[in-house]
């Protein structure tokens, strides 16, 4: 089929990608000409691992090909992808729907013959109908169809995530448009990718609903966490007990300094705002940012105690400072709160990240890039682990051991605590 995805970001590049991959004849469109200009040329705006084989291998088959022009590549399609950003709207909870609108706009404008227009953007329950009502100002309903195709993409395993789903969600309210959409994922669903088929609203609802429920799980574990370092026990043991219950299940069941990225802290906050609109209060979900927030705060009074109130002047190694490993996304990373503070209390932070140095830390006092993880910790008085890398995970503590003050703060449990102290260095977990 004919796809046209607007929005080069995570969602729209990475589906655009997949489909031309399944086939498909796929247009990806930005506004943005020097984005597709270098997407021309092979250069990803994004860090995911196993992108630009793909765009490279199907740009050259030419089932991919990228433009600024909006309204040509819609007229060439069948299906419109809208994969444009949702950011939390500023002093509010609510998403920004601004670009989702105007890209309406844009569709209405450019309908030559009937067009499936799907929203793959993470929108607030009755966007939708929104989309529909500035489309019908100009267009004839017959001549379109508006649907809901909400994406499940981890960062990091996006790729994987959109040829191996648990599960497509497509909310669609007509029989035209579930057809073809049907026929759309039948590659996927040939791989035994679950189809739920069912209606706009109730799609846009599964997004929110998904996403709340993973950081409800982790705020959970969090909290589990805290309770586990006051009472000597291993929250490790609890993710396992608890996890193999297959009602509860192993995954997102890690303890954190956190969640963060660009969907969680905003998807949460998203669908709380929905509720109120709707005089539903969700309480819970509200208690889970709240939680979250409150996260930070506490592993900071943690590191006071370990560093027995002696910030000032000290070294710190800090190991990962994007929102989780495999990603250079820094959005909503605890990294951004805790190093600020550190520095604010005198500390000497050398911070290492496998995808380079951050603008974010490039005013802060006493704060600079290590360019290798020896660098970062030689000389330091603490390591924090802050993101689950796998480089982190070979590290060999032995070479640093000459400095018996050396304190370990493992914020995601990637080492084990006995081996630490088997050569004679401090360790401290979390919930451990
Ligand atoms: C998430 C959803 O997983 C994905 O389905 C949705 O489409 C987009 O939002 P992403 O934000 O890329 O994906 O990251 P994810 O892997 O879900 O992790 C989110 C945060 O939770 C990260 O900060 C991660 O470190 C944290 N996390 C995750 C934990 O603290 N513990 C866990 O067990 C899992």
């Amino acid at each position: 089929m004919k796809l046209c995805m607007i929005g080069t970001g995570y969602v729209g590049l990475v589906s655009g990608v997949c489909f031309s991959d399944l086939g498909n004849e796929v247009i990806c469109v930005d506004k943005d000409k020097n984005k597709i200009d270098n997407l021309k040329k092979g250069i990803i705006p994004i860090y995911e691992p196993g992108l630009e084989e793909l765009v490279l291998k199907n740009y050259k088959n030419k089932r991919l090909n990228f433009s600024s022009n909006l309204k040509d590549s819609i007229k060439k399609s069948d299906i419109v992808f809208i994969c444009v950003g949702t950011p939390t709207k500023k002093n509010s909870n609510s998403a920004d729907l601004t670009q989702v609108f105007s890209a309406a706009k844009e569709i209405s404008k450019s309908i030559n013959k009937f067009k499936i227009i799907i929203n793959k953007s993470t929108v607030p329950v009755t966007t939708g109908d929104e989309i529909e009502k500035i489309i019908s100002r100009k267009v004839n309903k017959k001549f379109f169809s508006v649907a809901s195709n909400p994406e499940f993409l981890r960062e990091g395993e996006a790729i994987r995530d959109f040829i191996y789903p648990d599960r497509v969600v497509v909310g669609s309210n007509d029989n035209k448009s579930k057809k073809i959409l049907k026929n759309l994922y039948s590659p996927l669903i040939s791989k035994g990718a679950k189809y739920v088929s069912t209606n706009r609203r109730a799609a846009e609802l599964i997004k929110y609903a998904s996403n709340a429920f993973l950081a409800t799980k982790i705020s959970f574990i969090n909290e589990i966490a805290n309770l586990c370092e006051k009472t000597n026990i291993d929250v490790e043991d609890i993710s396992i007990g608890i996890g193999l219950d297959k009602r509860i299940g192993s995954r997102f069941l890690r303890a954190g300094p956190a969640y963060g990225g660009s969907c969680f802290p905003k998807d949460t906050k998203a669908i709380v705002s929905t509720a109120d609109k709707f005089k539903i209060n969700l309480s819970i979900i509200k208690s889970v940012i709240k939680s979250n927030n409150l996260r930070s705060h506490l592993l900071l009074k943690r590191l006071n105690l370990i560093m027995k109130n002696k910030i000032k002047n000290k070294t710190i190694s800090f190991l990962g400072v994007t929102f989780k490993a495999n990603t250079d996304d820094m959005r909503d990373s605890s990294s951004l709160k805790l190093i600020p503070y550190l520095s604010k209390k005198g500390a000497k932070i050398k911070y290492y990240d496998p995808t380079g140095s951050k603008k974010e830390f490039k005013n802060l006092k006493n704060v600079e890039f290590s360019s290798t993880i020896q660098e970062s910790i030689t000389g330091s008085d603490l390591v924090i682990i802050h993101t689950e890398w796998n480089d982190f995970k070979s590290i060999n503590f032995k070479k640093f051991s000459k400095n018996k003050k050396l304190i370990i703060y493992d914020m995601r449990n990637i080492f084990s605590p006995t081996k630490i102290k088997k050569i004679g260095l401090k360790y401290f977990g979390i919930g451990r």
